[in-house]
């Protein structure tokens, strides 16, 4: 269900900036599995037990398990950025304004694509950081408890650079700033269960009076929010609503 051409025509405002949201949907026709589908992360792991800060307390071995696991399945060579991803790196390089791309997810696959004005909001799964010294580094191989930090060599120390439930998202300024004078925002492939990105959508309408649109397989917990929606697959509708943005295919 593509947006229709006269929706498109209110979108197609050159001087309009434009905020991006992205969630795990961009990322599933990669390979990647969504959390809250019935096959999806979190039908099969507790977020209580894999994904606060208490779990990295009460089970590190566990917490460690379950992220190594996602980075190896991030780094299997079939894993490859889709046409969602690559029709969005195309947009920030030919959209005459400014345009952010924030994302949940924290796959590598936007970067992969190409984009550059990135924000990784609930972090990076090939990076992990030192809780003893600070150190912030890119990680590819398994990681445990034992693991001594390459900088201060003390171990038990080393965690996932992530975001967990209860933590801060990472860059939170630089995106409300973005969102408050944004022309169009769009959301895509995430099911709004998750704040504050969930609030995102809000922000850009009452603070910008932005035109939103929401493009995932299914309404979204916030859907009746969005100005505009589109359902179906994110490498059919992204790519089809890019092209007819920077007026492709029209
Ligand atoms: N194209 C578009 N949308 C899709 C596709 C697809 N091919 N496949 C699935 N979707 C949609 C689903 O319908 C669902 O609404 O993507 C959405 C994914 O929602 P979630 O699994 O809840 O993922 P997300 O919204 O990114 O989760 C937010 O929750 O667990 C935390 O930190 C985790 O960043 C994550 C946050």
């Amino acid at each position: 269900m593509p947006l229709r051409p006269d929706i498109i025509n209110i979108l197609r405002d050159e001087a309009a900036t434009i905020v991006i949201l992205t969630g795990a949907g961009i990322s599933k026709e990669s390979g990647l599995h969504t959390f809250r589908d019935p096959d999806g992360i979190w039908a099969k792991y507790d977020i209580s037990e894999v994904a606060t800060p208490e779990a990295f307390i009460n089970n590190p071995d566990l917490v460690h398990h379950f992220y190594n696991d996602r980075r190896a399945g991030l780094l299997d060579p079939a894993i490859q950025p889709n046409k969602a991803h690559l029709a969005l790196a195309r947009l920030e390089t030919r959209w005459p304004s400014d345009v952010l791309l924030v994302t949940q997810n924290i796959d590598d696959l936007h970067y992969r694509a190409g984009s550059k004005n990135l924000i990784h909001m609930h972090g990076e799964l090939l990076k992990i950081s030192c809780n003893h010294c600070g150190l912030l580094t890119v990680w590819s191989a398994p990681l445990g408890r034992d693991t001594p930090c390459t900088s201060c060599t003390k171990t038990g120390g080393l965690r996932p650079h992530v975001v967990w439930f209860g933590e801060m998202p990472f860059e939170m300024e630089r995106i409300y700033a973005a969102l408050s004078k944004c022309g169009l925002f769009i959301s895509i492939g995430t099911s709004g269960n998750v704040y504050p990105a969930a609030g995102f959508v809000q922000i850009a309408s009452e603070e910008a009076g932005a035109e939103t649109v929401e493009i995932n397989l299914e309404p979204g917990s916030g859907a009746s929010l969005f100005d505009h929606s589109s359902y179906g697959l994110a490498t059919k509708l992204v790519p089809a609503l890019i092209d007819s943005l920077l007026m492709d295919q029209v």
